[in-house]
């Protein structure tokens, strides 16, 4: 209400012909980025991309005519606008994003300082912005003169933690150093008794055989002059710990990419003199394996003896003459690469609701959020004393934690504690993380205290994009288990769920979810992260992952047991994913990277199948992922939610070659946008011959069926209506319920609001028996579930071998809550939110919703409110963008914006009448529109 308050207010402030008046200057840009990060310390990418936003605070109709940018070599220099390495002068241009550095060629370490002025649509110049910088990683393999190094015993009898330190004199502290570290394995640095940085489980996890991320820091604050220290923990992490489905897929649980953790880092420091100096991993650094943590696994959790503890170790003056030399491995082939992405952190703290004891000496802290990380406890007890906790997402019904579901992964932390007289200890695990919101703590000699334990959430730190709430309790609850969801799963990959022995970037998943992902957060970087996994895990026959990274495809091809690749809606995603990026931040150099593995994934499946019929080679073919015809439930019918397997392939087949069409024409390449459209239309008539009858059946006759074709625009004009009328008589069958799976749950309720049959999608989302997502909500749910049916009352857990409560997939909504309730969509003619609609679609029973998305152009808003025959609509449009606004009314006449005549706002255009709605094209700035 306050924000809607607001709204209204920020409208009546800027009032037509106020804004004529404002001076240019006070439109400004703010929120520079490069390369989607905010101020990076490390790029490898050669010609990095800047961007900005520009605050034009209430003013409207704002826009940039042109920029100028300044890149200069010191601070001082950008200050005194001496832009020694790239002016671009004023530059004719309207792009705030994606824009090239055109400056002198970058070498490695290069630190760079850069500031933009735009001028606005009257052609005013603004104040410059705020400074900004960003600086080169090590570009060149002769870069590194560090050396792998780690304990002389690999990683498999004794799996404890290995230790490293290295001491070394300054004469006096530099004026920059910069650590660039990585690991085969995980990491915690630390210089001088402190934490380095706050990332946590770095590097993250990639396909260590063909490429490992390096993280820099600036450690400058942390070097003194006389003795310092550098020191390491290094856990097995991915690399050389437990991997999801490893066991099942291989039979070997761990020491997937090696056996042998490994530690590299550089650090390198520059005088005030200029001169330079580093200190690198190598033989002369000193080891042991008798530190603390005595085993740590992603999956399994952590075993930390804090009798092991060794004070001192990371400070100057620390007796390590009983540590070893390290061992220095040779041909290490793995390539160097600067952290793309965001690294994954400590995101938030959440603090227990409740602790009960349902057996004696069994406490269970209830955490009130399904989520991810780990707890941090504080205990007291005597020395040798173990305090086991284990993690869950559920309980049993005598509320003991339910961990069936969780199949091989542990999810469990051992503290054992040193006893120190009885003062508190306090323990948190390091190099693993477990998908909980129980906690069961054993080993306890008294009862804890609700403040003993804190949730710890981890994940990759994306800046969360939007806000949205309506008049719904239940609608508004599920936006914020999808968020939970999103938030659980993506840490360094988009993974599947966060707490079974799985957490795979399982392709399927995300490509149904990618959509919704991106207006939940910035994932530009993180997808150019991920999208690169993507293309290594790729086969050299053009199949894409099941999932990305794919650590297993050589032995899985060794052992001839199908290799888990190329499958339709799951290769997919590394079509789909480049393509949101293009449509959401107009990111083009990601479709150029993705262009040719996005092509041999269509030549893969065209060249197997010469009838445009996928039919051969659909390796492990998961279809309609967990339809309808996966529940236990009598009472609906037990078949006919699948979309016949052939039928699901083809419909992928053609969706994937129409984005290839799409992406060539971006690229510019008309032959290929052709000849791709060609195949487009090709595979279209070749699925209508094979598989839709006159009448506008498709074959298998499913809910799912006709959601994808008319997703994917695969049936005749002719056809579209029946084919509508067909998906509504399935619902009908399913008792006004959904039978769709992965795939086609959210395109259903999409192109039932593209049908006009919004009250339908709204029914499905206001259900609350099964399968809805409602159902889950009103039993507690606080992320999405996998399935329909994980819990049902009276009956239990669905299957255990696959039952998780932390799954994204059918969280897809949200991308309809987004683009229907909110209606905020974008335009594949004008992207990166150039020009984009507001066309929200009230109903459902809501009397009021409102939100927001931080587009890469800025803050997009709107919220809409229905009382009695009075509707009014406020929207907000970013400077530099238009949108075409729609807004409920009988006619044009009836229609107000800011009290005036909406044909006679200042920034407002009357289009047309289309349907029920008023359609006006919108300048940026905050409207108030008002139907009655
Ligand atoms: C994962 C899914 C995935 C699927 C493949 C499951 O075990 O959790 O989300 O897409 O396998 O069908």
């Amino acid at each position: 209400m306050r924000a809607l308050h607001a709204i209204l207010l920020g409208a009546t402030l800027s009032l037509p012909g106020e804004h004529e008046t404002r001076r240019a200057s006070s439109v400004r840009p703010i929120t520079l980025r490069t390369e989607y990060l905010v101020d990076p310390l490390a790029l490898d990418t050669r010609i990095p991309r800047l961007s900005w936003i520009i605050d034009a605070g209430t003013a409207r109709g704002v826009s940039q005519s042109a920029y100028q940018i300044e890149v200069a070599s010191t601070a001082a220099n950008l200050a005194a606008d001496n832009a020694d390495l790239w002016n671009s002068g004023e530059t004719a241009s309207s792009h705030q994003n994606q824009i090239e550095y055109q400056g002198a060629p970058l070498t490695s370490r290069r630190q760079l300082f850069w500031k933009v002025r735009i001028w606005d649509q009257r052609g005013a110049p603004s104040a410059w912005s705020t400074p900004a910088t960003w600086s080169m990683g090590l570009l060149e393999k002769a870069d590194w003169s560090a050396q792998w190094i780690g304990d002389p015993l690999p990683s498999v009898g004794n799996v404890a933690a290995t230790t490293l330190r290295h001491e070394f004199t300054l004469a006096s502290r530099p004026s920059r150093a910069i650590v660039y570290a990585t690991a085969l394995g995980v990491y915690e640095l630390h210089i001088n008794g402190r934490r380095v940085g706050d990332h946590v489980l770095a590097p993250e996890f990639t396909d260590y055989h063909t490429r490992t991320q390096y993280q820099a820091y600036d450690v400058t604050a942390l070097l003194q002059p006389g003795a310092n220290v550098i020191a390491v923990l290094l856990g097995d992490g991915w690399y050389a710990g437990g991997i999801g489905l490893a066991q099942a897929l291989i039979a070997k649980p761990r020491n997937i990419y090696g056996d042998h953790p490994r530690f590299l880092a550089q650090l390198e420091m520059t005088s005030g003199t200029g001169a330079s100096s580093r200190i690198v991993t190598d033989g002369s650094w000193r080891t042991t394996r008798e530190g603390p943590i005595r085993s740590s696994d992603i999956l399994n959790g952590e075993s930390y003896d804090a009798r092991n503890e060794m004070p001192g170790w990371d400070q100057a003056g620390f007796d390590d003459s009983r540590w070893t030399n390290a061992d220095v491995a040779s041909g290490i082939g793995t390539q160097l690469v600067a952290q793309p992405n965001e690294p994954i952190r400590v995101t938030q703290d959440v603090t227990p609701i409740s602790v009960t004891e349902p057996k004696p000496g069994v406490y269970v802290f209830d955490l009130g959020q399904n989520m991810v990380g780990w707890a941090r406890i504080t205990v007291r007890g005597a020395a040798g004393t173990t305090v086991t906790l284990s993690h869950a997402e559920m309980l049993n019904d005598d509320g003991t934690v339910y961990t069936d579901n969780l199949r091989g992964a542990q999810q469990t932390d051992h503290y054992t504690l040193r006893g120190s007289a009885d003062r508190p200890e306090t323990f948190e695990p390091h190099f693993t993380y477990h998908g909980f919101r129980y906690v069961q703590v054993t080993g306890l000699a008294t009862k804890p205290g609700l403040t003993d334990l804190v949730g710890r959430q981890v994940n990759s730190a994306l800046s969360e994009a939007s806000t949205f709430e309506t008049s719904s309790p239940l609608i508004t609850k599920l936006w914020q288990n999808v968020r939970w969801t999103q938030r659980d799963n993506m840490v360094g990959i988009p993974t599947d769920c966060p707490q079974r022995d799985e957490r795979l970037g399982w392709m399927g998943d995300i490509q149904v979810f990618s959509g919704t992902s991106i207006f939940n957060a910035d994932m530009g970087a993180f997808f150019t992260k991920w999208i690169q996994d993507v293309r290594d895990a790729q086969t050299p026959d053009g199949r894409y992952a099941d999932f990305s990274p794919q650590p297993f495809r050589q032995r899985l091809d060794e052992m001839k047991r199908g290799d888990f690749m190329g499958v339709p809606g799951w290769g997919d995603a590394g079509v789909v994913v480049p393509w949101r990026l293009w449509q959401q931040y107009g990111d083009r150099r990601q479709l150029r990277e993705n262009y040719d593995a996005a092509k041999r994934w269509i030549e893969f499946i065209r060249v197997n199948n010469p009838d445009l019929l996928w039919k051969n080679r659909r390796g492990n073919d998961y279809g309609d992922w967990l339809n309808a015809d996966t529940m236990n439930d009598s009472t609906l019918p037990r078949t006919g939610g699948e979309v016949p397997k052939p039928v699901f392939a083809t419909m992928m087949f053609a969706y994937a070659t129409d984005l290839v069409s799409r992406m060539a024409a971006v690229l510019g390449d008309s032959a290929e946008a052709t000849q791709y459209r060609s195949l487009f239309s090709d595979i279209k008539s070749a699925f209508n011959s094979a598989y839709v009858t006159p009448d506008g059946h498709i074959a298998g006759n499913t809910q799912a069926g006709y959601a994808l074709a008319l997703h994917f625009d695969l049936l005749p004009e002719d056809k579209r209506a029946a084919a509508v009328a067909h998906m509504l008589e399935g619902i009908d069958a399913y008792r006004g319920h959904m039978s769709t799976g992965f795939h086609s749950t959210y395109r259903m309720m999409l192109e039932l609001s593209r049908a006009g049959r919004s009250d339908v999608a709204y029914k499905l989302i206001n259900n609350t028996t099964f399968p809805s997502w409602g159902y889950s909500i009103e039993n507690g749910a606080t992320t999405i579930w996998e399935r329909w049916d994980g819990y049902v009352k009276g009956r239990g857990f669905q299957d255990k071998g696959m039952n998780s409560f932390n799954h994204y997939a059918i969280g897809a909504v949200a991308e309809w809550m987004y683009r229907v309730i909110l209606g905020i969509n974008n335009d594949d003619d004008h992207p990166g939110y150039e020009h984009f609609a507001l066309h929200p679609i009230p109903g459902g029973g809501l009397t009021w919703a409102k939100g927001s998305y931080n587009s890469i152009r800025g803050r997009i808003a709107s919220s809409w409110r229905a009382d009695g025959p009075t509707f009014t609509e406020d929207v907000t449009i970013p400077a530099n963008a238009t949108a075409t606004v729609y807004v409920p009314a009988k006619s044009l006449e009836r229609v107000t914006e800011s009290g005036v005549p909406a044909s006679r706002s200042t920034g407002v255009r009357f289009v047309r009448m289309e349907g029920d709605a008023a359609v006006f094209t919108v300048q940026s700035g905050t409207y108030s529109f008002v139907a009655r």
